[in-house]
């Protein structure tokens, strides 16, 4: 673009920001911000309101879109609109719960279903609409119990589903649209389209909008909301703190921005240097590593238990946080805290995600609590999803290598390295050896804490999807199945030894894990996997008393993963290099999806 082009389109922008066309009203859905972003992609400017806005301050707008919710039309108290905005004779358009407000508020008929709809489903378009302009049979995706089962006076029925008879209705007159399935979500096939013809067809919007210009406007955000003070973050080397605090260098300046970097001593090998070559790399003045390891070390001193090892962690992490807030004085007026957050964590997932508990301890840290309870806190990433951190990441110039990583967890290489508190020996039956060390499972959706099954054969597809799924589901005392891919002993003779978490020990972990990475950068199996765990066991034989574990699997979340298989002649190749460290007895491969298993063996 040329410079002139380029300031056209980031005024263009900048003006879309301060008149939006398209608003989307939240009624508390999962997917309220995704509406607005599939706009914008569209190239239209869309903000989120609260659902009750009044409709003198929507008056102005081209288009509305009611989101869909949790909660149910039928019950009172329920998330409302200011019924003004359907005679403001601006288009609205309900999605979901706004589709069943819409039948609500209109005179039309919203019922308990027989049955929800969940997933995909199948549309028919039963009248032509300028709403399904172009469409015609096509998959959607449905998320409701409660359905519309009369259509409001003045409303045509233009489409259905096998279990909602009334899956999109219009009244072109009034210009008011209605649609029980998610256009947002990318499981509904024409999705895009059916807010194309919203966007440009029935609002008649004008592209005001250019994605590539988020950046220079967030961080205008950013000065608006620092003012003339300065900006602390604790980063992680995860991506999103990473952005975020490239976001506030480039609209502050290298001079007003502090990062701080807790080296637990619990990181991967060159892990610190090379979150410090990023962060140089970014142009950070300010940048200090707080080295915290004897910390942790002492902090983990004598335990075995994983969610004790877990404990001992957050802990040590608010001590140190507490510790550098006052050392350099960030609590004076000054300063304000950068967090990385991203929109999906401003969602309450409900869920017990063990992320979250971290995060949730690096958050409340009291001094932190007491900036946020201030307003003194800047979260840039807020309205963005983790794929769009990515691109703004990479277009800031993050290096490409940094933003494609592996997610990491907090707790660090601990949890990785198994413990155990009395000498054990495996002990042999008639589905293979029992190694004496147990590992945390999920199942029946409870934390399960048993014992690992090590098959004396190599790992193979058939062992993966067959054996061990049947072990699991058979035997009481183990939630996980390990194939054996090398050993310097035989399995039966394998024993546990008394180990917690030390330095050496942290080492001996380290280097596994730099051989694996290195050998899987080579052989590109990296592309291959979302996450790829490697795990120390305190089992083997009294001159190499560990054992390698090795942890491949895909994931699009983490809440559920399937192991990937390694070729044979690869994982032989990687076995002898394993073996070649004197303190590894044994390398197994973990053959147990998630559930049974976690994908951290603690
Ligand atoms: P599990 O082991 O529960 O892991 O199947 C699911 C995903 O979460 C990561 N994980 C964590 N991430 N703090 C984090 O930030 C934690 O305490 C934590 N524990 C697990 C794990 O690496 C996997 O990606």
């Amino acid at each position: 673009m040329t410079p002139a082009i380029e300031s056209a389109v980031q005024q263009l922008s900048a003006s879309a920001l301060a008149a939006p066309q398209i608003t989307v009203l939240d009624t508390g859905g999962q997917y309220t911000h995704l509406i607005a972003r599939r706009v914008r992609e569209l190239g239209v400017y869309a903000n989120v309101q609260a659902s009750d806005t009044p409709a003198a301050e929507l008056k102005n707008r081209l288009g509305i879109i009611i989101s869909g919710g949790p909660a149910s039309v039928l019950e009172a108290g329920c998330p409302d609109i200011d019924p003004a905005i359907l005679a403001l004779g601006v288009p609205v358009l309900g999605i979901c719960y706004g589709h069943q407000l819409l039948a609500r508020h209109l005179g039309g008929k919203v019922e308990k279903g027989e049955r929800g709809e969940y997933g995909v489903a199948q549309l028919t378009v039963t009248a032509s609409d300028p709403l399904l302009n172009g469409i015609e049979r096509s998959r959607i995706w449905m998320s409701h119990f409660d359905t519309v089962s009369k259509a409001p006076a003045g409303f045509n029925v233009i489409g259905s589903s096998e279990v909602s008879g009334i899956a999109a209705m219009s009244d072109p007159k009034r210009r008011l649209f209605g649609i029980q399935f998610h256009p947002e979500v990318v499981h509904t096939q024409v999705g895009r389209q059916i807010l194309e013809n919203f966007v440009f067809g029935i609002c008649a919007a004008q592209k005001d909008w250019n994605v590539s210009q988020r950046v220079p406007l967030v961080e205008d955000q950013i000065r608006a909301t620092v003012r003339d003070r300065n900006v602390f973050f604790f980063v992680s080397g995860g991506v999103d703190s990473t952005v975020a605090y490239t976001l506030c260098l480039r609209a502050l300046g290298p001079e007003r921005v502090f990062g701080i970097y807790v080296d637990t001593g619990l990181m991967r090998q060159g892990e610190t240097e090379l979150v410090r070559s990023i962060f140089n790399e970014l142009g950070a003045k300010h940048f200090i590593v707080d080295s915290a390891e004897s910390e942790f070390l002492t902090a983990l001193q004598g335990l075995h238990e994983p969610e004790a090892k877990r404990r001992a962690i957050g802990e040590q992490f608010v001590k140190v946080q507490e510790r550098v807030l006052a050392t350099e004085h960030f609590l004076d007026g000054h300063w304000i805290l950068g967090q990385g957050t991203i929109y999906p964590d401003t969602i309450e997932s409900g869920g017990t995600a063990k992320a979250d508990l971290i995060k949730t301890h690096h958050n409340r840290v009291a001094g932190i609590q007491s900036l946020i309870n201030a307003g003194r806190i800047i979260e840039p990433l807020t309205s963005f999803y983790k794929d769009e951190v990515r691109e703004i990441g990479r277009e800031l110039g993050v290096p490409a290598k940094f933003l494609a990583r592996h997610p990491f967890p907090g707790p660090g290489l601990a949890i990785r390295c198994l413990c155990a508190d009395e000498p054990a020996q495996a002990e042999i039956n008639s589905d293979g050896i029992i190694l004496p060390v147990r590992s945390v499972g999920v199942q029946g959706d409870a934390r399960s804490y048993r014992k690992v099954l090590a098959l004396k054969e190599t790992p193979s597809r058939e062992a993966i999807e067959i054996t061990a799924p049947a072990l699991t589901n058979r035997r009481a005392d183990i939630n996980r199945v390990v194939a054996q891919c090398g050993a310097k002993a035989p399995l039966e003779s394998l024993q546990a030894f008394p180990a917690t978490i030390t330095k050496q020990r942290l080492d001996t972990l380290r280097k596994a894990d730099a051989i694996v990475r290195d050998f899987c950068l080579t052989t590109k199996f990296e592309d291959q996997v979302w996450q790829f765990p490697v795990v120390l066991i305190p089992v083997g034989t009294s001159t190499a008393p560990e054992s390698v574990i090795l942890r491949p699997i895909n994931s699009v979340d983490g809440m559920t993963a399937d192991v990937v298989l390694m070729n044979a002649p690869d994982l032989t190749r990687l076995t002898q290099k394993l073996l070649a460290i004197p303190e590894v007895a044994a390398v197994f491969y973990d053959l147990t999806h998630k559930p049974p298993g976690t994908i951290e063996w603690e």
